[in-house]
């Protein structure tokens, strides 16, 4: 399975490297595709064994005048061959729109990355019912290459996001179902993922992984739920 880490706007590089070789030195003792995204100036020379460290963001450019951006050649600098796109907190708070998400999808598949591209509705959208929540996620996927050999998806509906809110499990089964119709890409779950709700996200039936932002700071609760992943293949 996959299991991910969003370190979002948290820890400094030094608190970072600690973090990453506590992961790691667990990832390492599983068969889990384990990911973590640092904050961009807490970037550096991992060198990991096991777990996939990849880019938050970074601007669709080798380099060049975008204030404030990094490039692909800031991410090539520590071999970064992963991005996530279209974080609902990229699209919501930064204001990125499709059309630009989708400029930033092609300019890294073209480089071959492996991209975890993120999608999911806001709750009034939610609110007004599955035939328009699965519009709204439609929309997400246009301009997108669904069958891209090196993508991830990873369904985060927005009021889940940080706020110990939940779809329940049928309904993540049932959105999860519906989505995996779109794309034959694996579809991660997330949305406060938690320690103590992993095993049931995992084993609802089209969800391959999970993406996790603030339950992973904590690197032992991270392995934990690396070693939850385990123990449900283990009995598969
Ligand atoms: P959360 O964040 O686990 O804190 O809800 C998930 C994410 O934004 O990827």
């Amino acid at each position: 399975m996959i299991i991910a880490a969003n370190l979002k706007t948290n820890m400094t590089r030094s608190k970072t490297i600690i973090y990453i070789k506590e992961v790691d030195s667990f990832a390492q003792t599983t068969s889990q595709d384990v990911f973590v995204f640092p904050a961009m100036s807490s970037l550096d020379d991992f060198h990991t064994t096991k777990t996939v460290v990849g880019a938050q963001n970074a601007y669709p450019t080798v380099n060049g005048a975008f204030t404030g951006e990094i490039g692909l050649e800031h991410l090539e600098e520590f071999n970064l061959k992963t991005i996530l796109i279209g974080h609902s907190e990229r699209r919501h708070i930064l204001g990125e729109t499709q059309e630009f998400i989708v400029d930033k999808f092609n300019f890294f598949k073209e480089k071959g990355f492996k991209i975890i591209y993120c999608i999911g509705e806001p709750l009034e959208i939610r609110e007004a019912g599955n035939e328009t929540m699965m519009q709204y996620i439609s929309a997400q996927y246009e301009g997108i290459d669904t069958k891209y050999e090196n993508l991830i998806i990873a369904y985060e509906p927005v009021w889940a996001i940080g706020t110990g809110r939940m779809p329940t499990l049928e309904d993540i089964q049932n959105i999860h179902t519906q989505l995996k119709k779109k794309s034959p890409a694996p579809l991660l779950y997330g949305g406060s993922v938690k320690v103590n709700n992993t095993k049931d996200i995992l084993n609802i039936e089209n969800v391959d992984g999970i993406l996790v932002g603030s339950a992973a700071l904590n690197a032992d609760d991270f392995s934990t739920m690396i070693q939850i992943a385990q123990e449900i293949e283990n009995k598969k």
